[in-house]
């Protein structure tokens, strides 16, 4: 196996980060996490814009081009040999001495693995997963906005710690107010009086693409969509619960807390609507032939 470490191609064992990495010393950096299906990266240049954003809302210059980084997440595919894959590109703000001034460090140290994508349990899709509202508080956008997909991820480890405890896979953080944001590594959706209701960016959350995907879908289904604040009462009346992301794709959610609920009509159709978007997105990626960044049959 092979990772992209800086500007080369390298084995997994000869690949070391130093100890004066300030992604290491102080979590100062950002990620993304990308699907491949197919050969494809599902929505790369949106995954690369999100990345982009987040280098800026930490006045970290990113030290390729777009072009060049889509080259060298396709040239890790193909040294991998992987078509159904898990890339997860981390950009860090690279080796200094001790301290905070990001000046330190002069260079960022970038770096992409790519594994082979394991399936989650059919069970997961069947039955839906369960979600606990935890005591943690999301982190607060005047603090860490959410919308840096940062390496700092204590306060969602944190959830998440909270989650195992209760035996439950997700946590559906609050935010300061009270109000719905989102989990640890996903985005949330809930049906009620048939509207789709998902908490809007203001609340404090990751602008996730495949929330984006699943607005867009199911605008396209004619259903309402209703981006807001919502309270944990929303969600405890809601009639069907899903989650979001990435690898997830559409999720459903069997139980928040002591509610529970069915894998409901809403949740299934737009879980199907999701496949069938990866599967025309591939399919044009493909047909438009090899492409610059490395994309080749
Ligand atoms: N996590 N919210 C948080 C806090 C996340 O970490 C993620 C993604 C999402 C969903 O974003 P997207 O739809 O763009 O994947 C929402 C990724 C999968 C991760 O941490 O690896």
């Amino acid at each position: 196996m092979y990772v992209y470490l800086n500007d080369r191609i390298i084995p997994r064992s000869e690949a070391v980060i130093s100890i004066f990495d300030h992604g290491f010393l102080y979590g100062d950096g950002i990620y993304e996490t990308m699907r491949v299906y197919n050969g494809v990266v599902f929505k790369l240049d949106e995954h690369l814009n999100r990345l982009y954003r987040s280098a800026s809302m930490i006045g970290l210059a990113l030290p390729k081009d777009t072009d060049a980084i889509k080259i060298a997440v396709y040239e890790t595919l193909s040294a991998n040999d992987l078509s159904n894959a898990y890339v997860r590109l981390t950009v860090s703000r690279g080796r200094g001495p001790l301290g905070l001034d990001p000046d330190l460090c002069k260079e960022p140290t970038f770096l992409i693995i790519a594994e082979e994508f394991k399936e989650y349990p059919k069970a997961f899709y069947e039955n839906g997963v369960r979600l606990i509202i935890p005591k943690t508080k999301r982190n607060f956008p005047e603090a860490l906005n959410p919308q840096i997909k940062s390496l700092n991820f204590l306060n969602n480890i944190l959830a998440k710690i909270e989650a195992k405890q209760a035996d439950a896979y997700e946590a559906l953080m609050l935010n300061i107010s009270g109000k719905l944001t989102e989990g640890t590594i996903s985005n949330v959706f809930f049906i009620k009086d048939e509207i789709l209701c998902t908490p809007s960016i203001e609340c404090g959350i990751l602008d996730g693409i495949t929330r984006r995907v699943v607005i867009e879908l199911a605008t396209r289904e004619g259903i309402t969509v209703k981006e807001g604040e919502f309270t944990k009462q929303d969600i405890y009346s809601a009639s069907e619960v899903f989650i979001t992301n990435t690898t997830l794709e559409v999720m459903p959610v069997s139980r928040v807390d002591d509610r529970t609920y069915e894998v409901g009509r809403v949740t299934r159709l737009l879980y199907k609507a999701y496949r069938q978007e990866v599967k025309a997105y591939v399919a044009d990626v493909r047909s438009s032939g090899p492409s610059i960044w490395g994309y080749s049959e």
